[in-house]
């Protein structure tokens, strides 16, 4: 796990941007892994205006989503499938049908799950997946307790998620879903590189759980140490109870510019 902690949100945006550039220049046909939540929304608007720069083109590129509400209906502004339309896929050349997402509304959930599944492995599986985390360290929504192996599949919100996303449907906790559809962990460990966005002095202790601590179904997030590419963005406030912080500023301070992220 590489830990990269920089000095605001624009900087860990611009740095999330650069990876994935420098990927669709590589590889133009590159599949994403596209995460909500309000963390990556400023990489979303870098990206948007790179692409406005003419710096980079999506138009080749797939995108798979990392989770979804069950039971949102279709124009319902806070499904996840259309906050990434609004916050990125309709601002830049993505095909109209290069983006997918959990089904939330199918009539069969589990079977939209493994289809989901299926799908992801037929384009290849995700090359770049942008992840963020929640307080209690759930990772997409894997909440605590979720199994390390689990594929897309329907989870069953806690009341600290439930209280923390209450502030997209207008501070009601009662509007917000019960149950989601979600990426697993070892769906989202498929993914060839993970970078992970937290910032703010509420994602401290999720944060070093997930890159100090022992790995643990009760912090999803650490089971990223298990992952042979994972890059982790963190501003000075989510990087506050890191015990090693010293080392990582160290090492970034260091690193050959050839690396790359
Ligand atoms: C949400 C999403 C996650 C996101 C997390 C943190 O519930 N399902 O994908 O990483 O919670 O959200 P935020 O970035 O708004 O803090």
């Amino acid at each position: 796990m590489e830990v990269v902690i920089l000095p605001d949100a624009q900087t860990i945006a611009a740095t999330a941007a650069g990876a994935i550039a420098e990927l669709l220049h590589r590889r133009p046909d590159a599949v994403l892994g596209l995460a909500t939540g309000s963390s990556p929304l400023a990489l979303y608007d870098e990206l948007v205006a790179r692409h406005q720069a003419g710096q980079v083109s999506f138009a080749r590129a797939k995108a798979f989503m990392l989770d979804e509400y069950v039971g949102l209906p279709a124009d319902h502004p806070e499904r996840y499938r259309n906050v990434i339309d609004r916050a990125f896929a309709s601002r830049v050349d993505l095909a109209p049908d290069a983006v997918q997402g959990p089904d939330g509304l199918a009539a069969d959930l589990p079977a939209a799950c493994a289809a989901y599944d299926q799908a992801i492995r037929d384009a290849g599986g995700v090359d770049l997946q942008i992840l963020g985390i929640g307080s209690d360290g759930h990772i997409a929504f894997n909440e605590p307790g979720s199994s390390l192996a689990s594929r897309t599949r329907v989870k069953t919100l806690t009341t600290q998620t439930i209280s923390d996303n209450a502030r997209f449907f207008g501070g009601d906790a009662a509007a917000v879903p019960r149950h989601v559809l979600t990426q697993g962990l070892g769906t989202i460990m498929e993914a060839r590189h993970l970078v992970l966005m937290a910032t703010g002095r509420a994602k401290a202790e999720a944060v070093h759980h997930m890159v100090e601590g022992g790995v643990t179904a009760m912090w999803p997030g650490s089971l990223l140490q298990f992952h042979p590419h994972a890059t982790v963005l963190l501003d000075d406030a989510a990087a506050a109870r890191l015990q090693l912080a010293g080392y990582y500023r160290h090492t970034y301070a260091n690193k050959p510019a050839w690396q790359g992220l």
